[in-house]
């Protein structure tokens, strides 16, 4: 099958370790609020990886090798994530927050998607990848970000998005193996199902996250939602700076990699020197 993900990528893992010691509690330039988003996001990490994984892993038999390589390779950065990831929560928990509501959501959630045939959990990790990649994309495209995060959490945070770039056409391909067997419309009609479905559930659940982790620091009711939102929407807006690479998804001919930016990688790695693979 036909698949643009360019023909000299490769995947490397860079198994990286970042900030054992402990973390300020607002970590994010001293904001509570910005420190919730990414906290809430980081989170949901592990256990969605690990989903992720076994996800695509189900659909890899008679891959072609290429493919097949991409998968083992997007399993080692998926792994290595979950492991930063739950580190970074173990120094959000000796701030003094508490994350088991958080991980309680995702749990239900992918409860009810595993429930479901595994080609239905493989769409919604499509599905999430996209929605991984392009806010990786913006997150090492505009350094505003991440510019007031204490350096070592913001290196967790590029390292991330730097592989997020680099396998974000594993679980696509991974897909279009999946249902070569299928119409184009009944792909097309499957994919769109699930991608509204997911980005209304990680819009609601994600916000929620957020606002149950500044209640945790006294913010609550009309200027908890006013200040999330104004942090994801306006400014820095990671949100709003990523709807038109979320719309890109449901038009025909869509693939992750009809948008190369591998420039985004060289650069932040020549910046970072450190997150290039060893
Ligand atoms: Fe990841
Ligand atoms: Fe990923």
């Amino acid at each position: 099958m036909h698949s643009p993900t360019p023909a000299d990528l490769t995947i490397t893992p860079r198994d990286r370790r970042f900030g054992r010691e402990g973390n300020a509690r607002w970590w994010m330039g001293n904001d509570p609020v910005g420190t919730a988003f990414y906290n809430a996001l980081s989170a949901t990490f592990p256990i969605g990886e690990t989903f992720f994984v076994e996800s695509v892993r189900a659909f890899r038999h008679n891959a072609s090798d290429k493919l097949a390589q991409e998968i083992k390779a997007f399993v080692t950065q998926e792994v290595m994530h979950s492991r930063e990831h739950v580190r970074f929560n173990a120094r959000t928990l000796e701030a003094g927050y508490d994350l088991s509501p958080l991980e309680a959501r995702v749990e239900r959630r992918l409860a009810v998607t595993r429930s479901k045939a595994p080609i239905v959990s493989l769409a919604a990790t499509m599905c999430l990848e996209h929605f991984t990649a392009i806010l990786a994309h913006a997150l090492l495209k505009d350094t505003a970000h991440l510019g007031r995060a204490d350096p070592e959490s913001a290196a967790l945070w590029r390292w991330h998005a730097i592989e997020e770039i680099e396998h974000k056409g594993v679980a696509y391909d991974t897909w279009l193996h999946a249902t070569a067997g299928w119409t184009r419309w009944k792909r097309w009609k499957v994919k769109a199902k699930v991608m509204l479905f997911v980005t209304r559930n990680f819009l609601v659940d994600r916000s929620l996250g957020t606002l149950e982790l500044l209640r945790q620091d006294n913010i609550t009711g009309a200027r908890a939602w006013a200040r999330m939102l104004w942090f994801a929407w306006v400014r820095p807006g990671m949100l709003r700076r990523v709807f038109g690479a979320w719309v890109a998804f449901f038009l025909p001919r869509f693939h992750p990699w009809n948008q190369d930016d591998r420039g985004l990688i060289a650069a932040a790695q020549a910046s970072y020197p450190t997150l290039a693979p060893a």
